[in-house]
């Protein structure tokens, strides 16, 4: 197998074509490797196999033209493409379920289609973030189905996914890679994989270590995500601006805090606290704490919006309110977990009408003008970078009545002629 590798021959498999699948799979065709993605959704696959993303990320349509032009990569939605290849990489969704717990059932089923694909000596990698002690679990599920005996007959690791979308290619490349094997063999092996385009550090350990090593890293930001958003319900009771305060506390060279806002999304950062402490015997009241408060300030927001609006003495059922940005970040279409969908679903059934524009998502609004024409305020919802540099005069004058709420600190200075809040704004 390392022989296989180093000579770029090992045949890869990466399961699940998404947000972290397809570019992974583009960076080992790239390293030369021959890559078969396996990818339930028909549609994606047809897609990809035409040169084309189905995701937005800089520079993904040329590399994968590329890849799939010199036919390094091909998808495929019929599992005995994937018979008896060397490698098989995971890279399912691990979404929570209504209740907040985790739902392994995509993992489960990817696993399964791998056991009944796989020969003796192959190397397993679950790149999916996923609760503690599950890569031993599913190792134990791929014995039980195929009588093979993890570490001796085949390798198993985990190497969580650490990068951020818009950056995905140059955070591939260059973050530290944490790679956690059911046995040491396992973490090597996949150490001599990952090195064919991985130029980061890369440090070896166990993998219930480095389930836990990710969980935490987007603990850690949550929770100081909350803590920033403490302090924006703060501003507002005494009146200052918490972002001059948090510039001026970030002065100290021991205090770095995090940016607030009116929500955290995504895929991982709203789920992975869930996920890290979902196995624990015991409660851990901070870490849950530190959801609610995030998961809350979509509803400051809409208190922001309706104190403006009283303060024009719009009634809120009479309003119609733009809100500007559904992706969960900037410069992004993905709007899993948005709080700006938060947001609307918040204030849907207490206006008159909201819509939604956000270049970057279909299916909202075609153009920002028709948006704001007639409306009675606008919620920006996102920091997509066209946002911040907006003509608020010339926009205003398509509007009703002119309501700004700025929910992700894009608006440095409120326009003259609107009535302005924004989120942690408690003086402009
Ligand atoms: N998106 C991110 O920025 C990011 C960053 C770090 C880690 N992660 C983690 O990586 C994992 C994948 O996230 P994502 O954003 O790429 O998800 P995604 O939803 O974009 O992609 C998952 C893909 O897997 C496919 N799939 C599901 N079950 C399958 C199966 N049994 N066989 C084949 N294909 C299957 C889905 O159709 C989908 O296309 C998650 O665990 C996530 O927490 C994501």
């Amino acid at each position: 197998m390392r022989d296989r590798i180093e000579k770029r021959m090992a045949e890869i498999a990466v399961i699940g074509l998404g947000y972290i699948g397809l570019p992974t799979a583009i960076m080992f065709a790239n390293a030369g490797f021959n890559v078969t993605g396996y990818e339930i959704r028909k549609d994606v696959v047809e897609r990809i196999n035409s040169g084309k993303a189905h995701i937005v990320e800089p520079d993904i349509d040329d590399l994968l033209r590329k890849v799939i032009e010199s036919g390094k990569l091909r998808a495929t939605s019929n599992p005995a493409d994937i018979r008896e290849k060397d490698v098989y990489i995971i890279c399912v969704q691990t979404p929570l379920r209504e209740d907040r717990t985790p739902n392994l059932t995509y993992l489960e089923s990817a696993v399964e289609t791998v056991a009944k694909a796989m020969k003796p000596g192959a190397l397993i990698v679950i790149e999916s973030t996923i609760p503690p002690l599950t890569t031993v679990r599913m190792a134990e599920f791929i014995e039980e189905l195929t009588g093979l005996k993890p570490g001796r007959d085949f390798y198993m690791v985990h190497a969580p996914e650490r990068v951020m979308p818009g950056r995905i290619f140059r955070e591939l490349v260059y973050n530290s890679r944490i790679l956690g094997g059911i046995t040491p063999e396992s973490a090597e092996i996949a150490e001599r994989l990952y090195r064919s385009f991985v130029k980061g550090q890369v440090f070896r350990t166990k993998s219930t270590v480095s389930e836990v090593v990710k969980l935490m890293e987007n603990t850690f930001r949550d929770v100081n995500i909350a803590l920033a958003n403490e302090f924006a319900y703060l501003a507002h009771q005494y009146g200052i601006n918490v972002f001059e305060a948090i510039e001026l506390a970030n002065s100290h060279p021991r205090v770095k805090i995090h940016v607030p806002g009116i929500g955290v999304g995504g895929h991982c950062l709203p789920k992975d606290p869930h996920l890290l402490v979902w196995p624990a015997r015991d409660d851990f009241g901070l870490i849950r704490l530190a959801r609610e408060i995030n998961d809350g300030m979509p509803l400051l927001a809409k208190d922001l919006l309706f104190e403006a609006l009283r303060t024009i003495n719009l009634p809120p059922e009479k309003a119609v309110v733009a809100v500007l940005g559904l992706a969960y970040k900037g410069d992004s279409d993905d709007t899993r977990n948005s709080p700006a969908s938060a947001f609307v679903e918040a204030i849907v059934d207490d206006v008159a009408e909201v819509r939604t524009y956000d270049p970057f998502v279909e299916g909202t609004h075609g153009s920002l003008e028709e948006a704001l024409r007639g409306a009675d305020a606008v919620v920006i919802a996102t920091d997509h970078t066209v946002f911040r540099s907006l003509d608020w005069e010339t926009l205003g004058k398509l509007m009703r009545n002119r309501v700004l709420i700025d929910g992700r600190h894009v608006v440095e200075m409120p326009p003259e002629g609107f009535v302005f809040k924004g989120v942690g704004r408690g003086e402009y």
